[in-house]
């Protein structure tokens, strides 16, 4: 079973969905990721082509992508909830996840997590895979903390978890959680366009004192 995410400090997080809008920020996010990450993030040294490329293949119709924006509206999170294609196996999705290193240790990794198995749930999954190297600490803490189990074959770990089905409360929850994202995001927008005019008008006022210091008025 899931960690129940009541238990944790009440730490709101603004997480919202991503849409095709988005890829220009997703890009940037995992562009920004150091080499050993992104290795860890892919499982492969993945290249600046290789990012390019899932990002542009990126389905927001039949996957769904989940971010976290600082106040410069800069993408310093996200996650990818993946479903499965194959219908033998259609109540499946994978979890992948990255955070950047300058907001680590905050807890993002973990609310990434718990949002992505809410909505995972919502939507009829019952098993969660994550794919993980086996040195990485974080995300297999995450994991085991969750009630996954673990298996690992070398340097690589699989980590499966059973979903419970939804309820009314995960439904709520999630609409509850993308509504306050939503807004967080609009006025982060708001602040980012003010303050963009507020440096316009004190461009102004030191233009005309220059002029003014310039013909001695
Ligand atoms: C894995 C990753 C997403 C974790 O993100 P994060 O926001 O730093 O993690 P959190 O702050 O939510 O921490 C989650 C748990 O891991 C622990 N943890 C975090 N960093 C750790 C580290 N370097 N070593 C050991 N434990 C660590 C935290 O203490 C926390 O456990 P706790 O709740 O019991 O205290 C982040 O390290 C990352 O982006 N790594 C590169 C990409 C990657 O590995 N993705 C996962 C594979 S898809």
């Amino acid at each position: 079973m899931p960690s129940d995410p009541s238990s944790r400090p009440p730490v709101l997080v603004p997480i919202r969905s991503l849409g095709p809008g988005h890829r220009g920020r997703i890009e940037r996010h995992l562009l920004a990721l150091e080499p050993a990450d992104r290795y860890l993030r892919f499982g492969y040294q993945a290249t600046a082509e290789q990012i390019g490329h899932y990002v542009a293949g990126l389905d927001f119709e039949h996957d769904d992508v989940f971010g976290i924006y600082n106040r410069k509206l800069e993408l310093i999170a996200m996650a990818h909830l993946a479903f499965s294609r194959d219908p033998e196996s259609a109540q499946c999705a994978e979890f992948g996840v990255s955070v950047l290193a300058k907001a680590r240790g905050r807890g993002y990794g973990q609310r990434l997590f718990d949002r992505a198995v809410v909505h995972a749930r919502n939507e009829g999954v019952d098993m969660l895979f994550i794919h993980a190297l086996s040195e990485n600490t974080a995300m297999l803490r995450i994991a085991r903390k969750a009630g996954a189990t673990l298996e690992r074959f070398g340097s690589e770990t699989e980590a499966h978890l059973r979903l419970p089905p939804a309820t009314l409360d995960s439904r709520v929850s999630e609409l509850v959680d993308e509504q306050f994202a939503q807004t967080d995001y609009r006025l982060k927008q708001q602040a980012r366009s003010f303050w963009s005019f507020l440096a316009g008008v004190q461009e102004t006022r030191q233009g005309v004192r220059a002029a003014r210091h310039r013909s001695g008025s």
